[in-house]
């Protein structure tokens, strides 16, 4: 019984610990990679939208699939290449947490 939970008590805190890794991680990523044409916090670059010569969405408000758009790309915007792996979800679940 003892055993039993202390596993379930290291299982939980590698939980928590993964979930608060992504959060910071994604962050990391998106001001890297994405800031410069979505903005500190998702509202678009008006300099870019312009220079672009296309209409941007705002990503608090997108529906997108993001992992999709940043490797693929969407429309202008060309795949992210330096975004792989791991850092795809981060990025993704850290945009995600712009939502209002
Ligand atoms: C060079 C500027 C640039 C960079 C860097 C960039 N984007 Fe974009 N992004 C755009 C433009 C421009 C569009 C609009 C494309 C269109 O509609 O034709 C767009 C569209 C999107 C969309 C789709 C929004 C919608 O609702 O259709 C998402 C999601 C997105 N970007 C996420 C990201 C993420 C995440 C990153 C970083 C990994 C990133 N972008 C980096 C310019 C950029």
């Amino acid at each position: 019984m003892r055993m039993y939970l202390t596993m379930f008590t290291l299982a939980l805190a590698a939980a928590v610990a993964m979930y608060a890794a992504d959060a910071k991680a994604g962050k990391a990523v998106y001001d890297t990679s994405c800031k410069s044409c979505h903005g500190p916090d998702g509202t678009p670059n008006p300099a870019v939208a312009k220079m672009m010569k296309v209409e941007m969405k705002d990503l608090k408000t997108t529906d997108a699939d993001i992992a999709s758009v940043v490797t693929k790309g969407k429309g202008k915007m060309q795949p992210v290449k330096a975004v792989t792996g791991n850092a795809v979800d981060d990025v993704a679940a850290y945009v995600h947490s712009l939502k209002k």
